[in-house]
């Protein structure tokens, strides 16, 4: 029988909190069995989790949340965050890149963790209270239907989290809702190279590994512009499996359509991405 969406999120739900528990127990955030999370092993040590942070990051960091990093990049170091700035993580498991990017926007400004997986909202809380960051508030919701207002965003920022989503169109439709107008994002994920068809892409690892899901290059740049976004690029970093990379996304929120008088808000699965 055919997996749906609903079976899919829960798989990956279940997935995530088995992690985090993990990593309350004091083990590491895919030290839960191959494939129960990003990466499939040892030898992806270096391709996924905290080793893509620079040490001086994980210094300034509790053990715990070094630890539970499950991302494939580091989207603190590609989106450029400034004092006073509004700053949403999709996806924020157990919170290394809120805490980074609440101590790079300052007091004045705020971090937003959201996640759908309850043992992950409390190991960020847990790790937040230790790194002493008072400006972040993690919500509890799914990034297909973000629960915050449109226009109240200055950047957003995920890690190797919208591959894992059954309404891709709908997470970057979020995004551009939520951006204030002209807001950015700074995205790290697993991207495909645009020869590789899905089913290529499944067989190079699971759903919820971060790999059968992973949109491709040119459908990553279809998607975004059809969401109002432009000044578009996807850059591959690194391998993480044959034709398949850790990537960095970046883009801006349009701003000409509202100068135009025309909705920025591309309804869910109407951009024809995914
Ligand atoms: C691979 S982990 C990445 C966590 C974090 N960004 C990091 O770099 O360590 C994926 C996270 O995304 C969350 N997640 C996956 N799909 C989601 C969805 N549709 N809505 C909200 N959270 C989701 C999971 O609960 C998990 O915490």
């Amino acid at each position: 029988m055919a997996t749906t969406a609903d079976q899919l999120r829960e798989e990956v739900r279940r997935r995530y909190a088995e992690s985090a528990r993990a990593v309350t127990e004091g083990g590491g955030g895919c030290g839960c069995g191959s494939d129960s999370c990003c990466g499939n092993g040892d030898g992806d040590a270096a391709r996924f989790g905290e080793a893509l942070y620079d040490a001086e990051q994980r210094g300034a960091l509790p053990e715990a949340a070094a630890l539970a990093s499950l991302g494939c990049g580091n989207p603190t170091a590609v989106a450029e965050l400034n004092d006073g700035e509004t700053v949403l993580d999709l996806g924020s498991g157990g919170g290394i890149d809120v805490i980074l990017s609440a101590k790079r926007v300052g007091p004045t400004g705020v971090a937003y963790g959201l996640d759908m997986t309850d043992e992950m909202l409390a190991l960020a809380q847990q790790n937040a209270r230790e790194a002493n960051a008072t400006n972040v508030h993690f919500l509890k919701g799914v990034i297909e239907q973000v629960p915050l207002p449109a226009n109240s965003v200055d950047v957003v920022i995920s890690n190797c989290v919208i591959n894992l989503s059954t309404d891709k169109a709908a997470v970057l439709s979020e995004m551009a809702r939520v951006l204030k107008p002209g807001g950015r994002i700074g995205i790290s994920d697993v991207v495909a190279e645009d020869h590789l068809p899905p089913e290529e892409r499944a067989e190079r690892g699971s759903y919820v590994g971060c790999i059968a899901g992973a949109l491709s290059k040119s459908e990553y740049e279809a998607g975004l512009k059809a969401a109002g976004f432009e000044q578009i690029s996807v850059e591959f970093t690194h391998q993480v499996a044959d034709g398949m990379h850790g990537a960095i996304v970046k883009a801006f929120k349009t701003s000409t359509r509202e100068r135009r008088g025309l909705p920025v808000v591309a309804s869910a699965g109407k951009s024809g991405c995914c």
